[in-house]
Formats: C-alpha cells, sequence, structure tokens
C-alpha cells in the first residue's frame, strides 16, 4: 500500500470524536503498511463546491466540455491514486453532513466512475478498503443504555451503497454512539470502536 486518502468531514478540529479515533485508524494503517503516505482532503476545512448548471448540464451530455468537471476530476483522481481511504465522520440529522455529500456529488460522476446499463449503474474504480469513522451524539445501531428507540440511520447504508456504486465494494465502518451522553458514554463508545478496529485491521 503506497497511498493513504483521508478524508476528514468534521469542523470540530481537536474536539471531533470522529477526527480523534481517524489518528487511531491511521496509526494501524501505518503499522501495517509502514511505506504508505497520508494525502489529507479536508472536507469541513474546504468543502467541494455544490453541484452547478454547468455540472448538471454537463452530467447529460455525453459530448459535454471537461470544464464543468474540473473539481470533480481533481477529487477522482485523488481517490484513484489511494490504495486505501479513510472517511472520518458525524452524523448529522440521521445521515452525512453536507460537506461529505458535496464530495460524492462529485465524485460520483456517470461514464467517469459508474455506468447506467440495463442491469443498473455499475462501478468503475478499482475496488480499494475505505474505513469509515462515525461519531453519533447518541445511538443509531439499537436502543440506548436507558432504552430510548435506535434513532434511524441514513447514514451507513446510504454511504455502503454509494461507494459501492462506483466500484468500492470493501467498505468497514468503525462507529462511536453516544459520545455526547458523557465521559463514560464516551469512554465505552472509544473501546468498543477499538474492538471493532482490533477486528478489521488486527495490532502488530
Ligand atoms: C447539525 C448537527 C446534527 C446532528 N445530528 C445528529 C443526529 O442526527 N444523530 C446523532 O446521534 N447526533 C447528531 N449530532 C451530534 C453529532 O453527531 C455529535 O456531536 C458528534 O460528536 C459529532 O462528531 P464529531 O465529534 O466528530 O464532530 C448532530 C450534530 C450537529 C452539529
Amino acid at each position: 500500500m503506497q497511498q493513504i486518502l483521508y478524508l476528514p468531514c468534521s469542523p470540530r478540529g481537536q474536539m471531533s470524536h470522529c477526527l480523534t479515533f481517524a489518528e487511531e485508524v491511521l496509526a494501524r494503517l501505518r503499522q501495517h503498511f509502514p511505506a504508505a503516505t497520508v494525502q489529507t482532503r479536508h472536507l469541513a476545512c474546504d468543502p467541494p463546491g455544490p453541484v452547478d448548471a454547468a455540472f448538471s448540464n454537463g452530467i447529460l451530455d455525453p459530448d459535454s466540455p471537461p470544464l464543468p468537471f474540473v473539481q470533480s476530476e481533481i477529487l477522482i483522481r485523488e481517490l484513484e491514486q489511494a490504495d486505501a481511504v479513510v472517511i472520518a465522520t458525524p452524523m448529522h440529522n440521521f445521515t452525512v453532513p453536507a460537506v461529505l455529500k458535496a464530495w460524492i456529488d462529485q465524485v460520483v460522476r456517470i461514464r467517469r466512475t459508474f455506468t447506467s446499463t440495463p442491469e443498473g449503474k455499475i462501478g468503475i474504480l478499482e475496488d480499494r478498503p475505505v474505513f469509515v469513522v462515525v461519531a453519533s451524539g447518541g445511538w443509531f445501531s439499537g436502543p440506548s443504555p436507558t432504552g430510548t428507540p435506535a434513532q434511524p440511520d441514513f447514514l451507513t447504508p446510504y454511504l455502503r451503497i454509494i461507494l459501492n456504486t462506483i466500484g468500492l465494494r470493501t467498505v468497514h465502518f468503525i462507529t462511536l454512539e453516544g459520545v455526547t451522553r458523557g465521559p463514560a458514554m464516551l469512554e465505552k463508545a472509544v473501546s468498543l470502536a477499538r474492538v471493532a478496529l482490533d477486528c478489521i485491521l488486527p495490532p502488530r
């Protein structure tokens, strides 16, 4: 493994739980692949622009000039050059934050990263592992420890499906749930995340 693409999606810097745990994931990847370098594309500090009219019209026209896709092309090439991807994302309103959705809208591009066929959309990119660290204030994989029902989760199924759509089929989620519910809950979330990380990438 030569290159790891790191996509931080929280604006909270050192206060961020997903960014903090992503450092552990990156450290573990460095243990496994000491020669790998990390390229960081900070989606929260420098978010991709929203899809505009030129982009929207361009994807409808197979002969469109490349101009509307300059930003898209830069982000897709970063992805193509990476042997692994680490996404660190908060849950915002049951789903991905807007900055991550903006990146998705730039990299999931017809005739470039997927094709549309009678059998459905087929990914064009080569598979590579994607490690997704998710931090959420509450719980979505099941009820809270006090019995509050699980909240809806439009983040993990969506991210898995959209990454699969462009060919990235090896997607590992490491979740930290209940991180805003006091120090004991945070500690539990981090220790569960460490167990999950050890299963995915055993310590060396
Ligand atoms: C705009 C916004 C929406 C949020 N929506 C949810 C939510 O739907 N479910 C949840 O469990 N937590 C939600 N939270 C809480 C965050 O997921 C939580 O603060 C998490 O720690 C953020 O990740 P970070 O610490 O890496 O920044 C929301 C926070 C913000 C700012």
